[in-house]
């Protein structure tokens, strides 16, 4: 049994069909990552806002088709990326879309190697046909612990919210006042969840240093 202290398990062969079979009809598409439309922007803006326009590294866990290296280009255009994905022809495409960054085929955040300054994992916990929810719940926790590991100054995850009043079959809708109480004991008390994007998604961002100007109890990073 999986505990949230090791590592992440890798995503069921389900899961990766979905998106294969999608990729196979929609090409390269926000429908063939099972997204809705068009708001891959506004999603962008929420994820990075915590991380300033300046030189540095970032890992785009579960990067899917890539979309977020023309964001960064017009929005954090220092930054250096790689992809990492669990889907083969995900990352041969990109390949050919974006040649010159580094695109890795993954299946855990353990097989990333390397550390990051800033790691996003946007809508990577969204599917989960073969787990109950307890079980993706468990996995989830895990992949947070692995990815917090892989990075330097902050971590940024979207979920889907688990307060819609409507959801596809096979989609994993996260509480999170659930998400917030493991975040607060197990990663790091200083995160911000932000709820103010979407209706029926939110992010977290979690943060590394936690370093504190004892005179005035504030944190460095802020200084
Ligand atoms: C909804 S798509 C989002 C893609 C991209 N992050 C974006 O925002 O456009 C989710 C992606 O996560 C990937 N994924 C799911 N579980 C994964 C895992 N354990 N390791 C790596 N990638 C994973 C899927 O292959 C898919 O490309």
């Amino acid at each position: 049994m999986q505990n949230p202290h090791s590592d992440a398990a890798a995503p069921s062969a389900s899961t990766l069909a979905l998106y294969r079979e999608a990729f196979k009809k929609h090409g390269r598409s926000e429908e063939a990552l099972l997204w809705g439309k068009n708001k891959q922007a506004v999603r962008f803006a929420a994820l990075c806002r915590h991380i300033p326009d300046c030189p540095g590294s970032l890992l785009d866990y579960g990067c899917g088709l890539g979309d977020l290296i023309p964001w960064l280009r017009a929005h954090r255009p220092a930054m250096t990326y790689t992809g990492a994905d669990a889907v083969g022809e995900f990352i041969a495409s990109n390949r050919t879309a974006f040649p010159g960054h580094d695109f890795r085929l993954i299946t855990i955040p353990g097989d990333v190697i390397g550390r990051f300054d800033h790691v996003i994992c946007s809508g990577v916990f969204n599917l989960n046909p073969d787990r109950d929810h307890e079980s993706h719940w468990l996995h989830v926790r895990a992949a947070v612990l692995a990815l917090f590991a892989k990075t330097k100054i902050s971590l940024h995850i979207d979920f889907l919210a688990h307060d819609t009043d409507f959801r596809k079959p096979s989609a994993y809708h996260q509480d999170a006042k659930e998400l917030v109480r493991f975040v607060e004991t197990q990663v790091s008390k200083r995160y911000c969840l932000d709820r103010t994007y979407m209706p029926y998604e939110f992010c977290i961002s979690i943060f590394a240093d936690l370093e504190i100007v004892r005179e005035r109890n504030v944190y460095t990073a802020l200084r």
